[in-house]
């Protein structure tokens, strides 16, 4: 059986439609236009007609075939308006968003705690000099009062640099060769502070291969462990704000005699003893004491008329103690998340 022509139009119409994408669009233009579509295979049959009923029939088809491929040609048009419309609604700028906030950023917390020790220290009257990372062995020990061979030098792990087998170029291992260099550039009285970093083979919890200290050295007439004791105590106080507990334990430096330890309580454990401080309950912060006349006749001071005190001091771990981290090494993991929590100097 086969449909009238009108009724094939009928449903082409309805076709058209209902496509709602450009390409079901085209499956309906293949259904009725194309090789085998409906009107082709109607008009392939013609020929099997008789002539005098052709010619009307064929007009039929034809109009009708007409008919749909306008019909499909605008609504083509329409439906890809409409897919293009589409594509720039979901790529447009909704300008009524709220704006995404640029970070300012902020100092590390290392630095920020090391702008806070030099303030505290030029505010009390101290200088601000700097050494070279790269030291001889002169500077970071035999003018320090640590010949070679000196059991002293095992005390540092040091990175040697390859000089040829000479071992005279090292990457300090302390701050302290500041006080050298500093004596044989001043004269006394002087008072001066040397930040920077400082290099050994150490690695855990509250050690660092590469670490800050901050030297210090004051060289006047008749200082001694009483000024030292004073400075440093006043300069703990205004770091941390508050009260920590400090203890001062008699030790030993080639470079100062007397020579000290201090020790701040541990934040972490309130002193009750953690992984953070070894269960001591203490965690060491710096050396000091009062300078070696040797050394200071080393720099060119003549110890009959002056003396000094001088103190080294681990700004890792001042920090650990300020912002209340338990290991030191998150300050060298460059992680942003941790690192921004400390935006607070
Ligand atoms: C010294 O380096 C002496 N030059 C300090 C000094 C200066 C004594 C002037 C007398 C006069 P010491 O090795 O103890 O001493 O180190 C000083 C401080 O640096 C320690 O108290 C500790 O706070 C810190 N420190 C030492 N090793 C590390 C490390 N690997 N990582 C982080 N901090 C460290
Ligand atoms: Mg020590």
């Amino acid at each position: 059986m086969t449909l009238p022509v009108s009724e094939i139009e009928a449903c082409a119409l309805e076709d058209v439609d209902k496509a709602d994408t450009p390409s079901n669009l085209q499956l309906v233009r293949a259904k009725y236009l194309g090789r085998k579509g409906l009107l082709t295979v109607r008009r392939r049959a013609l020929k099997s007609l008789p002539v005098a009923s052709r010619a009307a029939l064929g007009r039929e088809i034809n109009d009708c075939a007409n008919k749909i491929s306008q019909v499909i040609e605008s609504r083509m048009a329409v439906l890809k308006q409409r897919a293009i419309d589409d594509a720039l609604r979901r790529e447009a700028l909704d300008v009524s968003l709220p704006g995404r906030r640029q970070s300012n950023g902020s100092l590390h917390p290392l630095t920020q705690v090391m702008h806070r020790i030099e303030d505290i220290f030029v505010g009390a009257g101290f200088d601000v000099v700097e050494g070279p990372e790269i030291e001889t062995d002169y500077y970071n020990f035999t003018a320090l009062n640590i010949p070679p061979d000196h059991p002293a030098r095992a005390m540092h792990d040091t990175f040697y640099l390859d000089d040829g087998g000479k071992a005279e170029l090292v990457l300090r291992t302390h701050t302290s060769p500041a006080q050298i260099r500093t004596m044989e550039a001043r004269n006394p009285p002087l008072r001066v502070i040397s930040p920077g970093r400082v290099y050994r083979r150490d690695s855990d919890m509250t050690h660092s291969p590469m670490f800050h200290q901050v030297e210090g050295l004051a060289i006047d007439r008749d200082l001694g462990l009483a000024h030292l004791k004073g400075v440093i105590g006043d300069f703990l106080n205004r770091f941390f704000e508050k009260r920590l507990a400090v203890r001062f334990r008699p030790s030993y430096f080639p470079f100062t005699e007397p020579s000290a330890e201090v020790d701040v309580q541990c934040v972490h454990c309130g002193g009750e003893g953690c992984r953070s401080c070894k269960y001591t309950g203490w965690l060491e912060v710096m050396g000091c004491g009062v300078v070696n006349p040797r050394v200071l006749r080393m720099g060119g001071v003549d110890p009959d008329a002056w003396s000094g005190y001088a103190f080294g001091f681990g700004v890792d771990r001042l920090a650990m103690l300020y912002f209340g981290v338990a290991d030191l090494r998150q300050f060298y993991a460059g992680e942003l998340d941790f690192l921004a929590q400390f935006d607070r100097l």
